[in-house]
């Protein structure tokens, strides 16, 4: 089938079934086309807690969609391709968690949301990309450990005056672009503003004019007099931003910056999820219930 009859059964479908598709940025250009709402990792977050649908499409990895079922346990939520994951995910494990928790008693858990129920259960709050440097100043304890990315632990650390245990996972699309590609198109394009994702790594991050979540870079674009932009995250966003403003100029860090998992999703994969109800995502209760508090508590603080 075409893409765009493909894209109107999609319509059809949502509409009878009360469905809404939620999507990431990272995902394919036609897969957002198709989505009701487009943004980072808070505001899906914030997307699934305040629709009114009876079924949420996530457009994106596994763990979204996770957070949009904890979150909203009355709606039914499906991610369209089921090994659709985050590798940065899968680098914490409860078992290794709680070693460390016994090693700083005083500490509390900080869960980048990138992070399985399971672990979230384990964490005394989450955060985004967005909030985690107020999240991690919104705590009371003076210790903490945060996981499961490295580099947005290091980049938090210089934003608090916590001791911040750091775990060693890692984005391999972000921790990939490297201080020489920057290094070199800034030394080609010496007024762009180099906007970087906190997932890079610190040497990239040191070299930033401004350091923000992707729903962050879009916001950024907007209201910057720049009309050169240099787009430190994963390259679908930078296509976006190229579409969208044509008056501007953007540089993608790197060929390689592509999230493989987001890409995933197609549109032949979400038809097939609202024509069969595949495939649900299911937390247990006991998980569920202790990962919402930690999620709950960072979607208070970051405001609705
Ligand atoms: P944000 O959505 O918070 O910008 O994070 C990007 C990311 O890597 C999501 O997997
Ligand atoms: Fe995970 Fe990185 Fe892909 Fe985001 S971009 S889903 S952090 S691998």
């Amino acid at each position: 089938m075409e893409d765009q009859l493909i894209a109107e059964e999609i319509k059809r479908l949502k509409k009878e079934r009360n469905a809404i598709i939620l999507s990431h940025f990272y995902t394919r250009r036609e897969v957002q086309e198709v989505a009701d709402f487009v943004g980072d990792s808070l505001s899906l977050c914030r997307a699934a807690v305040n629709s009114k649908a009876d079924i949420i499409v996530f457009a994106g990895v596994h763990f979204m969609a996770e957070s949009a079922s904890i979150l909203s346990p009355e709606k039914s939520v499906l991610l369209p391709v089921p090994d659709a994951g985050c590798p940065m995910a899968d680098m914490v494990t409860v078992k290794a968690l709680r070693e460390e928790k016994e090693k700083h008693p005083d500490a509390a858990v900080v869960c980048y949301v990138n992070s399985s129920a399971a672990v979230k259960a384990e964490s005394d709050i989450c955060c985004t990309s967005a909030n985690a440097v107020n999240v991690v100043n919104s705590i009371e304890s003076r210790e903490v450990i945060f996981v499961p990315d490295k580099n947005l632990g290091a980049f938090v650390s210089l934003h608090t005056d916590k001791k911040i245990h750091l775990w060693p996972g890692f984005c391999h699309v972000h921790d990939n672009i490297s201080e020489d590609d920057i290094q070199k198109l800034k030394n080609a394009h010496p007024d762009a503003e180099f906007l970087a994702h906190p997932e890079c790594r610190p040497e990239v991050l040191l070299l930033a004019d401004q350091i923000l979540s992707t729903t962050g870079i879009v916001k950024q674009v907007e209201k910057s007099d720049s009309g050169e932009f240099i787009i430190g995250t994963e390259k679908e966003l930078f296509e976006k931003l190229k579409r969208k403003h044509p008056d501007k100029k953007f540089y993608p860090p790197s060929e390689k910056a592509r999230c493989y998992n987001m890409k995933k999703i197609t549109l032949e994969s979400i038809l097939n999820s609202l024509e069969n109800m595949e495939y649900e995502i299911h937390v247990p209760e006991h998980v569920r219930v202790k990962a919402k508090k930690a999620l709950d508590r960072m979607v208070e603080i970051s405001g609705s």
